[in-house]
């Protein structure tokens, strides 16, 4: 796929078929977003590929703990706005854009939290990547890199006809995905792809 094609066509992908991916797949699409830049040559991104029943663990665990009102607690700051602010209202926008394609009136609370819902659990995707860097960095130092790969990822994954959601939702309770693998305490969690 030429480059800019692929730039224009990848946009998050909120609904997806059950269909496994397989692992010499997603190492490929891995293996070539590790070619993005990074501050310093540093490469400060590692990854943790989950599937099947793992993530559905992740994902009823994150479903339950949105449902009980849990504050959510992210392992980095993730980006706010003040309400009077262009920022906000492009927020609003996509949300207003989202519940009109899913038919979800303003008024129909439980249907709008049925699809917050379905953000924590990785929109059912049937694989997730989440990214994590390492303590020995500096907090915000590694971010840029991070997204460098991470924007990687979704274009390298359209070659293989495959679409992605970068979603903050899946690590907002990164304590799921740490019960359910063994994640070192020397990494940070810090994104996930659908
Ligand atoms: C850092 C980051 C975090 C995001 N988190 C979420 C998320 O939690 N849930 C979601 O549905 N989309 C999430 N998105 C997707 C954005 O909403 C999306 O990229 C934006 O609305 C532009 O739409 P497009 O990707 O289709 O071009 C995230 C994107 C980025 C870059």
């Amino acid at each position: 796929m030429d480059i800019t094609e692929a730039i224009r066509s990848r946009k998050s992908i909120r609904g997806f078929k059950p269909d496994p991916v397989s692992q010499e797949v997603l190492e490929k699409i891995l293996q070539t977003a590790c070619r993005a830049p990074s501050t310093m040559n540093t490469q400060p991104w590692e990854f943790l590929v989950i599937a099947g029943d793992m993530l559905r663990e992740i994902a009823v665990r994150n479903a339950r703990m949105l449902q009980s009102g849990v504050m959510i607690h992210p392992e980095h700051t993730i980006t706010g706005w003040s309400d009077k602010s262009v920022y906000r209202e492009r927020q609003v926008e996509v949300a207003k854009r989202i519940f009109h394609r899913m038919d979800i009136p303003r008024e129909d609370k439980a249907k709008r939290a049925a699809w917050m819902e379905r953000g924590f659990r990785f929109f059912d995707a049937p694989a997730a990547i989440i990214l994590l860097t390492d303590t020995a960095l500096t907090d915000a130092g590694p971010l840029m890199d991070m997204g460098a790969v991470m924007q990687t990822i979704c274009l390298v994954a359209l070659e293989y006809g495959l679409g992605t959601c970068i979603e903050d939702q899946g690590v907002m309770y990164p304590e799921n995905i740490r019960s359910v693998i063994n994640v070192p305490d020397t990494k940070r969690i810090i994104i996930s792809i659908a």
